[in-house]
């Protein structure tokens, strides 16, 4: 009789319940920012966005609609402008502590510098490996001399392509390009040769065509159902990377400008657990190519783009790299406008980097945020303020060349993240994509390929983005 009329209250007691969570909810501090009702309410709406490869542009049009401050989530907010920046991302160096989302990123099963979330363990791994991506480092003779060797093999490569089938995909060869130019880095002598070597190539694309967006959400937001999700969804197994970087990080002598060196004489003074090297290597390799790959993949479309503008900007490229054939790379300006314009445009990883807001709160954009919140900023929406970047859509290079306007620039100038949680590879990546566009652009001209029809939308990972379509075949003609 008691359990009886107990069941029959259930369903009040919960929606009783249910209420009181929504009244909660409306009257946090959260709901009174800008942003869509709903998002006070609940996160569903951006999840959906999530796991259909469209949280970027999701976000990005809310910008558009509510301003530079909006609320995604109930305990979630976007920013978009460069003080924001500065407050989330550099606030004490390091910025305000990463939150869970970064546990994705642990490599057979060990957390590394990009997935640790605490600032002082970050700080203390990243004394000891930074020095190996100071630009000191990447400008050495043994490390670019790698790259430029690459470059010429991708080169080489499309023109082959070209001459066979009259297209070369540099999707897939830039992938390559890149692999081999981190590779290089991290493990000389044991880097691949992708664009050349056969078995270096099934690595490459074992790397590159990956799908592991659901599996990934669902363990990051329902590790209850994972295993359901998983069912439908595989992770994609990647056998070839992983048995290529335990191989590779086991190497005797690597070259001492490698990270594999340092990373062999820290463990050797300390007691690093054993998986410590290949995790912090496989990490390193993952940032490092559909990164730079993709990059290099969009600005090359770009530019080879059928239409006037696109043509006299290849020109523009071209006519200084050919006369300037012993200029260093670094003190080109046009070229240095054009790979800024494109990471402008195109920035691989154009998500929210999400932190939390530290204990006590904090104010950003005049607005106090309570402490535990997610916050972040996402460099598309920071990338394409019209105040700062007039026409924001349009592929302008000549905009970096202006003095005026130029220190305001490159504070919003946000691909490689900000602050001492930024990027650590920027300079290699830099070096890889200005001796790249050099190698092709000093000696030919590319067009797209009148058999290419595959998508070029940009379309969301987990935190980078691809081009949708993952192929994007372009004419190569040697102009000289
Ligand atoms: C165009 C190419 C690249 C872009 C746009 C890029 C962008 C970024 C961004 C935005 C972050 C911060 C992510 C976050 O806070 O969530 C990051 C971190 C990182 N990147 Fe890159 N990256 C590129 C290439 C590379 C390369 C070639 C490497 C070389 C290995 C590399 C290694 C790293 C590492 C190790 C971190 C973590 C740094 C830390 O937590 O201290 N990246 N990158």
């Amino acid at each position: 009789m008691v359990i009886s009329y107990t069941v029959g209250l259930l369903p009040y007691l919960l929606a009783v319940a249910a209420l009181i969570g929504l009244i909660f909810r409306l009257l946090a501090p959260l709901a009174k920012l800008p942003g869509p009702w709903y998002t006070a309410l609940t996160s569903l709406v951006l999840n959906y966005h999530e796991f259909t490869h469209g949280r970027t542009l999701y976000i990005h049009r809310l910008h558009q609609k509510y301003g530079p401050v909006v609320r995604l989530a109930p305990n979630e907010v976007s920013f978009s402008t460069a003080d924001a920046v500065k407050e989330i991302y550099m606030s004490g160096g390091s910025g305000y502590d990463k939150t869970e989302f970064y546990s994705l990123f642990t490599q057979f099963r060990t957390r590394t510098l990009f997935s640790t979330l605490p600032r002082a363990d970050h700080s203390y791994m990243k004394r000891y490996m930074a020095d190996r991506y100071a630009n000191t480092s990447v400008m050495k003779p043994e490390v670019l001399d790698g790259v430029s060797s690459h470059a010429k093999d991708f080169l080489k490569k499309c023109l082959e392509g070209c001459a066979a089938v009259s297209y070369a995909d540099i999707y897939i060869h830039l992938h390559c390009f890149a692999l081999d130019g981190v590779t290089h880095q991290l493990f000389h002598p044991y880097g691949t040769h992708a664009n050349r070597d056969e078995k270096d190539f099934r690595l490459a694309k074992e790397m590159s065509y990956h799908d592991s967006l659901k599996s990934n959400f669902a363990l990051y937001y329902m590790p209850w159902a994972s295993d359901v999700v998983h069912y439908f969804n595989p992770p994609k197994p990647a056998p070839l990377t992983n048995d290529y970087v335990l191989k590779s990080s086991a190497g005797s002598s690597p070259s001492p400008f490698s990270l594999l060196s340092k990373l062999q004489a820290q463990a050797k003074a300390t007691s690093m657990p054993p998986h410590y090297v290949p995790a912090e290597c496989k990490d390193h390799l993952a940032a490092g190519v559909d990164t730079t790959g993709d990059a290099l993949c969009f600005l090359m479309y770009q530019l080879s783009q059928p239409t006037l503008e696109s043509e006299r900007i290849q020109g523009s490229l071209r006519k200084e790299l050919m006369e300037n054939p012993s200029t260093p790379f670094d003190r080109l300006p046009y070229l240095d406008a054009v790979v800024k314009e494109g990471l402008r445009c195109f920035p691989p990883i154009p998500m929210s980097m999400p932190r939390y807001v530290p204990q006590g709160g904090s104010t950003i954009e005049a607005h106090h945020i309570p402490g535990g919140t997610i916050v972040s900023c996402q460099v598309y929406t920071v990338h394409k303020d019209p105040g700062v970047f007039p026409q924001p859509l349009e592929f302008q290079p000549e905009r970096w060349l202006d003095a005026q306007g130029e220190i305001e620039r490159n504070r919003w100038f946000s691909a490689f993240g900000a602050g001492g949680r930024g990027c650590l590879g920027r300079h290699l990546a830099m070096a890889e994509m200005k001796l790249l566009l050099r190698e092709v652009y000093s000696q030919c001209r590319t067009t797209v390929s009148d058999q290419m029809n595959s998508d070029m939308e940009m379309e969301d990972q987990i935190i980078a983005s691809r081009p949708k379509g993952q192929c994007c075949k372009l004419v190569f003609e040697k102009v000289v």
